[in-house]
This record gives C-alpha cells, sequence and structure tokens, in this order.
C-alpha cells in the first residue's frame, strides 16, 4: 500500500499521516479565539462527511469548555474524555458512541469529570495514540481557543488542520498569533539533539514580540548557518504543514479581502501557505437551530450557511489527499481565488428574491437591523485594512 506522504513529529508523537484514499484522515479545528464558530462548524462539517458515506469520528478536545454535544443536540449524560483521563481503565474505544446520526460517532468532552484543561503529557500522549488506533476515514478535533501547547499539540496531530477565522481584527490577529505559536513548537519537536539550534529557536521564541517585524525566514537562515542539516529539515518540516482557513460569519464576499492580506502576511513572516475552505456567512439560522437544540445541518438545510458548509465538506470528500485539494488551476489561480468566486455568486444568490424571498419577503424591522450590522460590519473592515496594512499585527504571541 502507497501509504504516506508526511512523517513529522507532533512534538508527542512520530505520526504517519495516511494518505490513500483519505483513510483515517485526522482534521483539527482551531482558530486562535472563542466564539469564532468552531464547534458550529465541527458538527456540521461532521454531518456532511457522515452523509456522504463516510465514517466520521467527533471528538470534544475543548478542555474545559466541551460543549460539542450541545451543538449536536445531544444530552449531556455519557462519560468522555474527562473520565478517559482519569480512569486508566478506561479506552478511548469505550468511551466513543454512535450517534443517531448516519454515519457520525462521537467523543465526549469532559463536562462530566472535568480534568482535562490540566492534561499532563503522557496523557496527551495517550489520548493521541489511541486515537490512532481508531477506525474512521475522519477523525474531526474541536479544539478550544487560545495558542496553549494544549491546543497546538492536538492541532499538529495532523498537517490537515483546519483554522476558523472571522473577518474582524482579533480573530485575524489570534489566527497569525497561533501560526506563529505553531511554527516555533513545530521546530523545537522537531529539531532536537543539537544544543546550539534548540537555543537559536528558543531565544527567537521568546524575542518574537509584538511589534517586531518578524520573519521566519531569518530564523531558518539562522538555523541553517548553525547547522546544515538541522535548517533543511526545519524547511521541510514548516513546508509539510498546510493549515486552511474557513472565513466564517462573513457578511459579504469582501470579507474574504482582510483575510486574504492575513494569509500574505503569514507567507511572508511564517513561511508558511495557507488555503481557504472556503466562507461562512453570518447566518440567524445558525441560533435559530441552537435554541431548538439543533445542528443547522438537519434543522436548516436550506439556508446559506449549512450550503456552504455542505460546499466545504464536499472540497474535503473530493480531496484524497487533504489538504491538497483537486483545484483545476486553469479555472483558478489557487483556494482563495475559487473562494471568491464562490462567494460571489452566493451572496448573488441571496439577493435573488426568488431564492430566499429576497428584501421583498423581509419586513422593515428585518431590513434596518441588516443594514446596521452592514455599517458596523463597514467600520470593522476599515479598521483591519488599516491594522493589516500598517505592518506585522501586534500579537501577543511568541
Ligand atoms: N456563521 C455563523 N452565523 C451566525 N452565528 C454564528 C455563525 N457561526 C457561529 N455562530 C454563533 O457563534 C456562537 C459561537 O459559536 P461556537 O461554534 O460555539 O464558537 P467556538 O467553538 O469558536 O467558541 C454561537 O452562538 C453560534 O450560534
Ligand atoms: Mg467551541
Amino acid at each position: 500500500m502507497d501509504y504516506f506522504r508526511i512523517c513529522f513529529f507532533c512534538g508527542i508523537i512520530k505520526i504517519m499521516i495516511l494518505s490513500e484514499k483519505s483513510y483515517r484522515k485526522i482534521i483539527p479545528v482551531a482558530g486562535g479565539k472563542g466564539g469564532v464558530g468552531k464547534s458550529i462548524f465541527t458538527v456540521n462539517l461532521g454531518l456532511y462527511l457522515g452523509r456522504l458515506g463516510k465514517r466520521v469520528i467527533l471528538i470534544d478536545l475543548d478542555m474545559g469548555a466541551a460543549n460539542l454535544h450541545t451543538c449536536l443536540g445531544l444530552k449531556n449524560t455519557r462519560p468522555g474524555l474527562g473520565n478517559f483521563v482519569s480512569n486508566r481503565e478506561l479506552s478511548l474505544a469505550d468511551i466513543m458512541y454512535r450517534t443517531d446520526y448516519p454515519n457520525l460517532f462521537f467523543i465526549p468532552g469532559d463536562v462530566l469529570a472535568p480534568g482535562m484543561a490540566d492534561i499532563v503529557y503522557n496523557q496527551k500522549r495517550n489520548i493521541i495514540s489511541q486515537m490512532l488506533k481508531l477506525e474512521a476515514d475522519y477523525i474531526l478535533l474541536d479544539l478550544g481557543a487560545g495558542s496553549h501547547f494544549n491546543v497546538i499539540d492536538f492541532f499538529l496531530v495532523s498537517n490537515s488542520g483546519i483554522l476558523v477565522v472571522t473577518p474582524q481584527v482579533p480573530s485575524l490577529l489570534n489566527v497569525y498569533g497561533f501560526l506563529k505559536n505553531l511554527n516555533f513548537r513545530f521546530l523545537q519537536r522537531a529539531l532536537t539533539g543539537k544544543k546550539t539550534v534548540e537555543e537559536c529557536i528558543r531565544s527567537h521564541a521568546r524575542e518574537a514580540r509584538p511589534n517586531t517585524r518578524f520573519r521566519m525566514s531569518r530564523v531558518l537562515h539562522e538555523i541553517e548557518k548553525l547547522d546544515r542539516d538541522s535548517g533543511r529539515t526545519a524547511r521541510g518540516y514548516l513546508k509539510s504543514l498546510k493549515p486552511s482557513l474557513v472565513v466564517n460569519m462573513a457578511f459579504t464576499p469582501e470579507d474574504l479581502k482582510p483575510v486574504d492580506n492575513l494569509r500574505q502576511l503569514v507567507r511572508d513572516g511564517l513561511n508558511v501557505d495557507l488555503a481557504c475552505l472556503g466562507m461562512v456567512c453570518a447566518d440567524n439560522e445558525i441560533d435559530k437551530a441552537m435554541k431548538k437544540l439543533m445542528p443547522l445541518a438537519l434543522e436548516s438545510p436550506q439556508s446559506m450557511a449549512a450550503r456552504q458548509i455542505e460546499r466545504i465538506a464536499e472540497k474535503i470528500f473530493q480531496s484524497d489527499n487533504f489538504p491538497d485539494m483537486p483545484l483545476d488551476f486553469s479555472e483558478y489561480k489557487d483556494s482563495f481565488e475559487l473562494a471568491a468566486i464562490e462567494a460571489d455568486n452566493d451572496w448573488a444568490c441571496m439577493r435573488e428574491p426568488a431564492a430566499t424571498g429576497g428584501a421583498e419577503g423581509r419586513n422593515p424591522a428585518d431590513m434596518e437591523a441588516i443594514i446596521v450590522a452592514q455599517q458596523r460590519k463597514i467600520q470593522e473592515l476599515q479598521q483591519t485594512v488599516r491594522m493589516l496594512t500598517l505592518g506585522a499585527p501586534k500579537t501577543g504571541a511568541g
């Protein structure tokens, strides 16, 4: 079996990511920031991949704030990861159960038995090694907010991580900070053994303060000067990282612009190439579904947000070697251009009265709310553009 392409240390364990036919593809979902829609997205992505006939396991790894069961519309009555870490007798397979949704399995978080927030190295290693034994096509990890090592180490279990970002400045800055920490964590774990190289990475990680014009290429250059092999390894490892973005809570197709600026900054500053899986609009149907404790994909499958998440699921489904996407480069320059075209079409459809009831179908109060929201959006966008064109983001990461 021609089975692995990438082989790297996630810092805890040597991982071989199987690429053939997406077999047991692990997709961690993070975003640096809380409240950007990671859990809603993960649940609905899982539902759609399950409907496409794939065996999917959702794991709630938001330590201390697990709520994936709520987004799934499930009662929180079963043991989860909190029980797993406090009871050596349990295996991950023991706490996993089949949901009523097609092909969808669930491993709850630490709601019934807290303790995941203080998880130690060996417990983390145990979760990862057992995760790699689970039978599935896709294992989706719903990660918590922040750039703590616990979040980053689970993100690095795979090179196929997804970052959910909103077009607002705080979210963009958090993603930048997350990726910067990710780079250093990755290199620190990958390049062990050479004291001078280790010290070089450590000192840069400390120095990478806000307001500095940080360049990962300088760090790589220094590593190379200290030890050529380590330099080559470092470049290879960073190249293997292929995080993708999902732009959530978008109000207009133009919301892709600040995210595209972020991509440039990440490419220039951090030597990481971000892809874009698509945009998901800000949609009231999500809150309506939440209030009914129902997943969006079931409660409102015709809503624009549901259709956009479904399209992202199809992209992943069709990519045998996800995160590499089978893009036709004669048609699109890259994944961002495809996302922009899709967004233009989506918003054009939304404006079509026949498609959704359109503006004529809305009452004046709704219209006023939309106008106020869009005015606020324009101000936020102006602020975002100002921030991103002023230079490196002011992030506390590093
Ligand atoms: N596309 C969207 N449109 C409107 N509201 C959204 C959207 N995505 C998420 N939300 C809302 O944002 C809130 C936070 O979502 P959640 O998935 O729990 O965030 P996170 O997991 O990143 O903390 C929820 O109340 C949800 O209803
Ligand atoms: Mg969450």
